[in-house]
């Protein structure tokens, strides 16, 4: 008998994997492998909300995800990696749920308002899009999972999957958990023009980026902007170039502070220097994503066998709640 909590999370496939996909969620994923019993999902429903017209290209993502998930350590001996649309059963929960929870609730979800302002992009005022937290309660209820490391954006979608699961467990039977999360400290990267590094402000860098994208994308990032000639003196805390060293190439920091405050050396050198170690840093993911992706049997072996050992489980809650409710 496992007696390990159970965990699980997810990503949509709307982009390529980042670096603030790495330092912000995978390598935590791949820390928990050892204390949860894990199960990591690729929430391509989720995906469609918002990719609804222009589906295609998801595929393309789907399997980069996995072998980028793959590359960085997640273990498909010790956790469970699969695709959401799988299995059957998110969108039967999620189907049931939608009958319980209020319109208000979703209505005034701060995620979905700011949403709607925001994204301009898309035409986000959908039936669908409006059930995107009820899509989550259910992944989460479906295996009563009782942890869910997601960053502080999602906090608001887990307090919903806890009011649904009340919601349910108060109407007919108390089957599920409510769900905690787990926030952890990650260092802070922001994205290659300042903002948060995210997919739709084209600001990152992929995983699966050549060298040479790599150190152009960096050279491009803004550093202090009072910094304008060789000779003029800067201010390291204030630049992001800065801040990416103490991240990637901590034996150089001392060294780039240095030459920021006295002027020793240029931006371009040490943004130059910098490249050097980011490219150093992910050549070894690199390698392993670029030979799993040659490599398509194997990456739909482990999505077969994670299908499976998720459908075992989330098959038992659906059975447990057809009887709850008394409809089979
Ligand atoms: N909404 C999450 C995000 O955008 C992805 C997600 C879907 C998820 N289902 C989940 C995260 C279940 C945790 C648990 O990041």
């Amino acid at each position: 008998m496992n007696m390990k909590k159970r965990l699980l999370s997810g990503m949509r496939p709307t982009g390529p994997m980042h670096l603030g996909h790495l330092l912000g969620a995978l390598t935590n994923w791949k820390s928990l492998q050892d204390t949860y019993e894990c199960y990591y999902m690729v929430a391509d429903w989720h995906a469609l909300m918002s990719e609804y017209k222009d589906p295609a290209h998801m595929k393309t993502y789907i399997m980069e995800m996995v072998a980028d998930w793959l590359a960085v350590g997640i273990d498909p001996k010790k956790s469970t990696i699969f695709i959401q649309s799988h299995v059957k059963e998110h969108i039967e929960l999620f189907v049931i749920l939608s009958n319980m929870v209020p319109l208000s609730w979703l209505e005034r979800c701060p995620t979905y308002k700011e949403q709607l302002r925001e994204i301009k992009t898309r035409d986000l005022t959908t039936y669908g899009f409006l059930g995107y937290p009820v899509l989550q309660a259910a992944d989460i209820l479906a295996y009563k999972a009782s942890v869910v490391p997601i960053g502080v954006d999602q906090m608001v979608h887990l307090e919903l999957t806890r009011e649904i699961a009340r919601c349910f467990n108060n109407m007919h039977k108390k089957i599920f958990l409510e769900p905690e999360a787990l926030l952890t400290d990650v260092p802070k990267l922001l994205g290659t023009d300042n903002r948060k590094m995210s997919k739709s402000y084209s600001n990152f860098i992929a995983l699966g980026d050549t060298e040479d994208v790599i150190r152009k994308k960096i050279c491009s990032m803004i550093t202090d902007p009072k910094r304008i000639k060789l000779l003029d003196k800067g201010d390291p805390d204030i630049c992001n170039v800065f801040s990416y060293y103490n991240i990637f190439a901590k034996d150089l920091v001392q060294d780039a502070e240095n030459w920021c405050k006295t002027a020793k050396r240029g931006c371009t050198e040490c943004k130059n220097r910098l490249a050097d170690k980011v490219i150093e840093y992910l050549s070894p993911y690199k390698r392993k994503r670029t030979s799993l992706l040659k490599d398509k049997g194997y990456l739909e072996g482990i999505l077969k066998l994670g299908m499976q050992k998720a459908s075992e489980i989330s098959s038992l809650t659906i059975s447990e709640v057809h009887k709850a409710m008394g409809i089979r």
